[in-house]
């Protein structure tokens, strides 16, 4: 295949970004999305050019760096990461425009890669459930109903990737905190900190410049995990719920 790339380009955070084109020939229909980029720059190395800046890390689309924003698509045209995306995706002699993800929230440190510390802070303000030290209980001290477990394990799929927030216009993260507060909110080591648990997490939340959730969809159905909008109205639940003293 050959490509023509149209990709955003930012020597740092304060410099002015613009989109630069190349072109990629003999690509394989089977190249995942980031080996098509790496055999770009390894082209921009020999040449003694500066390399295109992205983030990748398992490249099994468990981890959540390596999210593109791909000719408007939150991780392409496919719904998965942009480590699982496949040349085979695209037509031979496309244009792809690639971009960052754009959210003030998530600033952007260098070409195509932003800082998401933001969501870091949002888990340390009140994603967790706290334990004691100790040997590990026994697996069956707690029973945790059947429904109650899938649902837990659905929202715990969430890979904290931030394409939610780059597919949605107000760059709300709603989605993903959902997910975070459906997951430990399931579970019964979840109870005891649930009240304190989405308060802090939603004031993080709003404190880092996201946006506020106005039923667009966008997040879900850029989301590379499925995680359903119904974890959204699970955080509203708790947050009315947690103001009115209810836990
Ligand atoms: S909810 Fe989906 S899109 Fe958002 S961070 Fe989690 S995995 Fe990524
Ligand atoms: S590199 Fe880990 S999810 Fe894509």
């Amino acid at each position: 295949m050959n490509l023509t790339l149209k990709i955003w380009r930012q020597d740092g955070p304060r410099a002015r970004g613009e989109l630069v084109t190349y072109q990629v020939n003999d690509i394989s229909p089977d190249m995942s999305f980031l080996e098509m980029l790496d055999v770009l720059n390894e082209r921009l190395n020999a040449e003694g050019t500066e390399p295109v800046a992205f983030d990748s890390d398992c490249r099994e689309g468990i981890c959540g760096m390596c999210g593109l924003m791909i000719s408007g698509d939150a991780h392409g045209p496919e719904k998965t990461t942009t480590c699982q995306l496949h040349m085979r995706s695209f037509k031979d002699g496309e244009t792809i425009t690639i971009e960052p993800w754009r959210a003030d929230a998530f600033p952007i440190i260098r070409d195509l890669v932003v800082d998401r510390s933001a969501f870091d802070r949002i888990i340390q303000a009140g994603g967790f459930i706290s334990v004691n030290t100790g040997s590990a209980p026994d697996a069956n001290a707690t029973p945790v109903p059947k429904p109650k477990a899938d649902r837990a394990f659905m929202a715990a799929e969430c890979i904290g990737c931030g394409a939610c927030v780059a597919a949605c216009p107000n760059a709300a993260a709603m989605l993903f905190m959902g997910a975070k507060i459906t997951h430990l909110g399931e579970l019964p080591q979840g109870q005891p900190e649930r009240a304190m648990r989405v308060q802090a997490m939603v004031a993080q939340h709003d404190q880092e410049g996201f946006g506020g959730c106005t039923n667009i969809g966008e997040c879900s159905a850029a989301c590379p995990k499925g995680i359903p909008m119904d974890v959204i109205s699970q955080l509203n639940h708790d947050l009315r719920r947690a103001g009115s003293g209810k836990f």
